[in-house]
């Protein structure tokens, strides 16, 4: 029984890990193709860990309304990944 719940948690953990790991790449690829139509990347590569949170989400609504092609759900997602990108972060920076 211990073992069986043991087990249970540890595949519940990793599901979860692996989960959060595939929404960051999935964002991480949704910012890329959706932040370099009309400027380079690297705009947004120098102010990596230098933002907030707030201040990301202001960054990325101001983009859709200079013209980049996102949903609103897409904004939330861009700002959140972009919040937590360490620089240097593939595959937006090269
Ligand atoms: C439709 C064209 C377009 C797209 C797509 C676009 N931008 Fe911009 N970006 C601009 C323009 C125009 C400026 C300069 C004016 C301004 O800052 O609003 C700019 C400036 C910037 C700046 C420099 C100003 C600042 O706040 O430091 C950053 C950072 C930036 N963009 C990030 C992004 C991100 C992140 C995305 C993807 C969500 C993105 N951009 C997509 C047009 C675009």
């Amino acid at each position: 029984m211990k073992k069986l719940v043991i087990f249970a948690i540890g595949s519940y953990t990793l599901l979860m890990l692996a989960s959060l790991v595939y929404a960051q790449a999935s964002a991480a690829k949704l910012a890329a193709k959706a932040c370099s139509a009309c400027h380079s990347t690297e705009r947004i590569c120098e102010k990596l860990g230098k933002r907030t949170p707030e201040v990301w989400l202001q960054t990325v609504q101001r983009m859709q309304g200079n013209g980049a092609q996102m949903t609103d759900a897409e904004v939330t997602t861009i700002a959140e990944y972009l919040a937590t990108a360490k620089p240097g972060a593939k595959p937006l920076c090269q």
